[in-house]
C-alpha cells in the first residue's frame, strides 16, 4: 500500500489534499503537523479510522523528521510538504517563524529524504515570481524569473532553489508545484475571502486594502488538490508545474461579489491602509500541467464557489468565531 507523509495536512490546502487522497485514492496518510494557530485539525475528523495519522510535530525537528521519512520504504511511498507559515501580513510584522519553517523546514525534509531516497513533492506559490502590471499580456510560466517581494514569498522562493539544488547535486527524486490563490472551506479568518465573509456574518464591515485594483487568480482548493495528486503519479521528476484555473479578479471585483451574495450594497466596504510592497497582479499560465498531465480544474465558476464558501462559512461559525476577535484586534493595530 502507497504511504504518504504529508507535512502541514491540518493545514487549509493540506487537509483538503489528505482528504482527497482518501477519497481518490489507497494510500495511508501521515500527517505531520505543528498545529500552529493557522491550523484547522477539525478538517480531517471523520476520516476512515487508519487510513490517517496526526502526529503533532515540527517539521524543523530533524530527528521526528528523520523517523517518519524512514518509514516511506515503499517504491510509490512519498513526501507531500505543504508546512509553511503562509500569511503575507503576518511576514510583515515577524519573519522569523517564516524563515524557520519554511526555508530551514523545506531543509530539513530535503536532508530526510535524500538520506532515505524518498521521493518528495514540494508545495509552493506563484508570488515567487513578484507581480506583473494590470495590463501585461503575459502571465508566470515555469521560465518566469523569480523575483519575490515579501518576507513570506521570499522564504518559499528560498525553499524552492534548496528543492532544485538537490535535485541536480544529490539526485533527490523532486517535483515542484506553485499554486495561485486558494479558497474553499476550512480557510483561516485571517486571510482575504474568509475575512470579508465573516465580517459581514458577524455584523462587522468589508476592508478593502488600498484601491483594490490588485488582481489575484482564484482557484478552489479542490482543483489544488487534483492537481498535485496529478503531478505525484504522472510528474516528471525535476520538474515544476504551475497550477492555476484561470481566475483573475480584483479584489474590487471580489469584494463587490461577497457583498451582493451576502444581501448588501455592492460599495458598502471599507478601504484601509494598503499593505506595504503589495503585489499587484497575479496570473498563472497552466499550460504545462494541462498538456502535459491532462489535468483540469473541476470549479471553473467563481460566482458559484463564493456562494458556496459563504454557504460553508455560514454553517461553521463554531469553528471561526472564537478565531476572529484575535485576528480583528491585529488588524485593528496596524489601520486594517
Ligand atoms: P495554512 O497556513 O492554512 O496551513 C499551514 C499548516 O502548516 C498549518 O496546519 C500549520 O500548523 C502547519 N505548520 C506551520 N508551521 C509548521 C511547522 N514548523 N512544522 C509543521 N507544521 C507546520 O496554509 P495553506 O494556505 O494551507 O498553505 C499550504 C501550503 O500551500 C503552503 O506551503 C503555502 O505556501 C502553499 N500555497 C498556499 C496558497 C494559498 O492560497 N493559501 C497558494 C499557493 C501555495
Ligand atoms: O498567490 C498565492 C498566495 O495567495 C499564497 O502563497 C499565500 O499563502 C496566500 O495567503 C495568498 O497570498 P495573498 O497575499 O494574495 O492572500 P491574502 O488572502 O492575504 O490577500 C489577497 C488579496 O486581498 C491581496 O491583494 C491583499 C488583499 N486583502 C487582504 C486582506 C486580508 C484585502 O484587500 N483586505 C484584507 O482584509
Amino acid at each position: 500500500m502507497q504511504r504518504l507523509l504529508v507535512t502541514g495536512g491540518a493545514g487549509f490546502i493540506g487537509a483538503n489534499f489528505v482528504r482527497h487522497v482518501v477519497e481518490q485514492t489507497e494510500a495511508a496518510v501521515v500527517v505531520l503537523d505543528k498545529l500552529t494557530y493557522a491550523s484547522s485539525p477539525e478538517a480531517l475528523e471523520g476520516l476512515p479510522p487508519g487510513r490517517v495519522e496526526l502526529v503533532t510535530g515540527d517539521v524543523t525537528d530533524e530527528s521526528l523528521v528523520d523517523t517518519l521519512v524512514s518509514r516511506l520504504t515503499g517504491p510509490e511511498d512519498a513526501v507531500v510538504h505543504f508546512a509553511a507559515e503562509s500569511h503575507n501580513d503576518n511576514s510583515l510584522h515577524d519573519p522569523s517563524p517564516f524563515i524557520q519553517t519554511n526555508i530551514v523546514g523545506t531543509f530539513v525534509l530535503l536532508e530526510a529524504v535524500r538520506r532515505h531516497e524518498v521521493r518528495l513533492h514540494h508545495i509552493s506559490t506563484d508570488e515567487v515570481y513578484g507581480d506583473l502590471e494590470l495590463d501585461a499580456p503575459e502571465r508566470f510560466t515555469e521560465a518566469t524569473p523569480y523575483r519575490p517581494s515579501s518576507p513570506y514569498s521570499s522564504s518559499k522562493a528560498s525553499a524552492d532553489h534548496l528543492v532544485r539544488a538537490w535535485v541536480r547535486s544529490f539526485g533527490v527524486r523532486a517535483t515542484i508545484s506553485n499554486c495561485s490563490n486558494n479558497y474553499g472551506p476550512w480557510q483561516h479568518v485571517e486571510k482575504f475571502i474568509p475575512r470579508q465573509i465573516t465580517n459581514l456574518l458577524a455584523g462587522g464591515r468589508v476592508k478593502l486594502y488600498g484601491s483594490g485594483e490588485n488582481v489575484r487568480d482564484w482557484i478552489h482548493a479542490e482543483d489544488h488538490s487534483s492537481a498535485v495528486l496529478a503531478i505525484l503519479d504522472r510528474g516528471r521528476i525535476g520538474e515544476t508545474y504551475l497550477i492555476g484555473a484561470d481566475g483573475e479578479r480584483s479584489n474590487l471585483d471580489v469584494v463587490r461579489t461577497l457583498l451582493t451574495l451576502l444581501g448588501h450594497q455592492a460599495d458598502d466596504f471599507d478601504h484601509v491602509t494598503d499593505r506595504p510592497g503589495h503585489d499587484l497582479r497575479y496570473a498563472i499560465d497552466s499550460g504545462k500541467l494541462r498538456d502535459e498531465l491532462g489535468w483540469r480544474p473541476a470549479h471553473r465558476d467563481l460566482h458559484e464557489g463564493l456562494a458556496a464558501t459563504i454557504d460553508w462559512y455560514r454553517e461553521h461559525r463554531l469553528w471561526w468565531e472564537p478565531k476572529k476577535a484575535t485576528v480583528e484586534t491585529a488588524y485593528a493595530a496596524k489601520g486594517q
